[in-house]
């Protein structure tokens, strides 16, 4: 049964390829989405009934629900996530793989009926500004209502993407479920999921399969899986044919209003948990330039990055919200987030207050008492006794950018904005310093594409351990990233013939701890006086030593107006200790190796440059 296919629908193969779906996984009942308020509405107050979400305090926290999970689905499954390309060399050493065939016979089995008893969602979205040349559009099915309210805050999600997609456009198709029939009277539980779990991409044929998981970047199929894995390997096969091709990236987007007049647009990949959505909504300390200085959010989390007729990269953010991590976020690490959060907000996996709001580690002072992520008794001894937390640490909001303060009045422009510099950044306790300068585009490919960082609760697995993490990148490359290497290397090449100037690229490492294992930089708003330095760099209004791998500010270099941080302590994060960096490189050489098919062979000349010029640094 299906409620009528809504006039406006006017693409036939969509439709054939829902009642495709439809008969393999067999709904009750199919809904077409229109992403209306009231659509939202009708499912909050649905999943209220059945006990998938609460309603919070209608003065705390208006308009806004709390989800918890089931405990084994709370993060990202990258174990279970696969890139299905017909040659295993396609996918790389760094994503799990299984041959198209094989694969779809296991997906069959396991969709066969998986709906049953349940709703199927037909969700229509595009990733980027409606209609703009940078956006594409995505339908995903789904059986999760939940999945349906997070994807319309997310996404620009309902009715109009049909207009854009008329009678033939093109749509990447998403299939979602939970995994949890509801057949033979079976009862419902509030989270369904299933312990079998598979995160499935088919590059070649631009589709994406998931199934058993309800969580984040498993179930909105937009975000991790298109915006990034399909989206890669779109943007690299556009290059095959001698274009430029593009970049879909694991980056924050923002706008920098200088002092001196000038705006800047930045672009900066960090790992999953470390600060992108913070940084995104940084409010410069209001000593820097007597408050002249203004930063605005484009995109918290993924950028879609294509040149213009001109060589000039240009970025779009793809998303509509914000699906950020909610322990640490406050009033002090960020503030415009925490005003974002007022409203119409979806949490997930925080805590409840006895006064129907909500409460995370690192929010403020905690509640006399309130119930843990898992609905159970938690006070502060209870925390101290048995180091139970509130909150689970990848717990989320989910937000519509459109309520952000700072958010960047060119957030919404189909053209995109012109990229001036590339960060990354690291989670490093050790090792890598505050800010380098790449020398080039090469040497900034080389520092970007073999960055570590220790691991965070957005992903199942053992946390603080360093791995490297390509870009940011390695869960979210949607092709072997020795290739995605040479597409970074030859887009520069290619835009440089074109005399195009490229971006600055520059490595930040805000992780820096000292003995007692704190961090030394006091990072958030502060982040704004190396950003200040990256844009005299650019304006070549700003000093810095040659180092091996790139420049680096002195202590003079950077503005300290405001904040009492020593030379010292500069010191501490700044440092290049010779033997550690030779162990760095023997775990750069690691991933070379792994990635030795394919791997362009500029990137291990500058890893001997690198090498040579730390030996002539150590000998001296
Ligand atoms: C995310 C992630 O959810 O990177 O953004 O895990
Ligand atoms: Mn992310």
């Amino acid at each position: 049964m299906q409620n009528a296919i809504p006039e406006y629908v006017k693409h036939q193969g969509l439709i054939q390829w829902v009642q495709t779906i439809a008969a393999k996984t067999k709904p009750d009942r199919i809904v077409w989405c229109d992403g209306s308020a009231e659509e939202s509405d009708r499912l909050c107050q649905e999943m209220v009934k059945a006990g998938t979400l609460k309603r919070l305090s209608a003065d705390k926290r208006p308009n806004s629900f709390l989800a918890w999970s089931d405990p084994s689905d709370v993060a990202r499954v990258e174990d279970r996530t696969f890139i299905c390309t017909d040659r295993q060399d396609d996918a790389g050493p760094t994503n799990n793989w299984m041959a198209p065939a094989e694969m779809r016979q296991t997906l069959d089995d396991l969709f066969e009926g998986c709906m049953q008893g349940r709703t199927m969602y037909v969700i229509p979205f595009s990733m980027g500004p409606l209609g703009s040349p940078i956006a594409h559009i995505g339908v995903e099915v789904s059986d999760s209502p939940y999945v349906v309210v997070n994807m319309r805050l997310m996404t620009r999600m309902g009715r109009a993407v049909y207009d854009v997609l008329g009678a033939s456009g093109e749509f990447v198709p998403c299939v979602h479920s939970v995994g949890m029939p509801l057949v033979g009277g079976t009862r419902d539980v509030s989270w369904p999921c299933n312990a079998t779990k598979y995160i499935v991409h088919f590059p070649k044929t631009r589709e994406i399969w998931s199934y058993g998981s309800g969580y984040g970047g498993n179930a909105l199929l937009g975000k991790k899986c298109f915006a990034l894995r399909i989206a890669s390997s779109m943007g690299r096969k556009e290059a095959e044919s001698g274009a430029a091709g593009w970049l879909a990236e694991h980056m924050l987007i923002l706008g920098v209003q200088a002092p001196w007049g000038r705006k800047y647009h930045v672009a900066a990949a960090f790992p999953s948990a470390c600060g992108k959505t913070n940084f995104a909504m940084l409010i410069p300390p209001q000593g820097l330039d007597q408050g002249g200085w203004r930063i605005t959010t484009i995109g918290d989390d993924i950028a879609w990055i294509k040149p213009d007729s001109e060589g000039r990269l240009r970025a779009i953010n793809p998303e509509n919200g914000y699906f950020g991590v909610a322990p640490g976020t406050n009033e002090k690490t960020n503030f415009n987030c925490m005003a974002s959060l007022k409203e119409n907000v979806i949490f997930t996996n925080v805590a409840l207050t006895d006064d129907g709001d909500v409460w995370w580690e690192g929010m403020g002072s905690p509640p006399a008492h309130c119930l843990d992520w898992q609905g159970r008794d938690w006070t502060p001894e209870i925390a101290k006794a048995e180091g139970r937390k509130a909150a689970h640490p990848n717990a989320r909001f989910t937000v519509s950018a459109a309520q952000n303060p700072v958010i960047d009045d060119e957030w919404d422009n189909p053209q995109g904005v012109v990229i001036d510099a590339f960060i990354f950044g690291g989670r490093r306790s050790t090792t890598v310093p505050l800010v380098t300068e790449a020398r080039n585009w090469e040497e900034g490919v080389y520092m970007a594409a073999t960055m570590g960082s220790e691991t965070t609760a957005a992903a199942a697995g053992q946390q603080g351990v360093v791995r490297r993490d390509p870009f940011a990148m390695l869960p979210f490359c949607g092709y072997n990233m020795a290739e995605y290497f040479s597409h970074w290397l030859e887009l520069g090449t290619k835009l440089g013939h074109r005399g195009v100037a490229l971006p600055k690229i520059f490595c930040v490492n805000w992780f820096r701890t000292d003995e007692q294992g704190r961090f030394v930089w006091p990072g958030f708003g502060e982040n704004a006086r190396v950003l200040k330095w990256m844009l005299q760099r650019i304006e070549g209004n700003a000093q810095g030593v040659e180092h091996v791998f790139g420049i680096t500010p002195r202590y003079e270099d950077i503005d300290w107006t405001g904040l009492a941080f020593s030379a010292d302590q500069f010191f501490h994060i700044t440092s290049i200790d010779g033997k550690s960096w030779q162990e760095e490189f023997a775990l750069h050489a690691e991933l070379f190796e792994k990635l030795r098919h394919g791997l362009p062979a500029a990137l291990l000349k500058t890893k001997s440059v690198f090498e040579s010029r730390l030996e002539q640094r150590l000998a001296a």
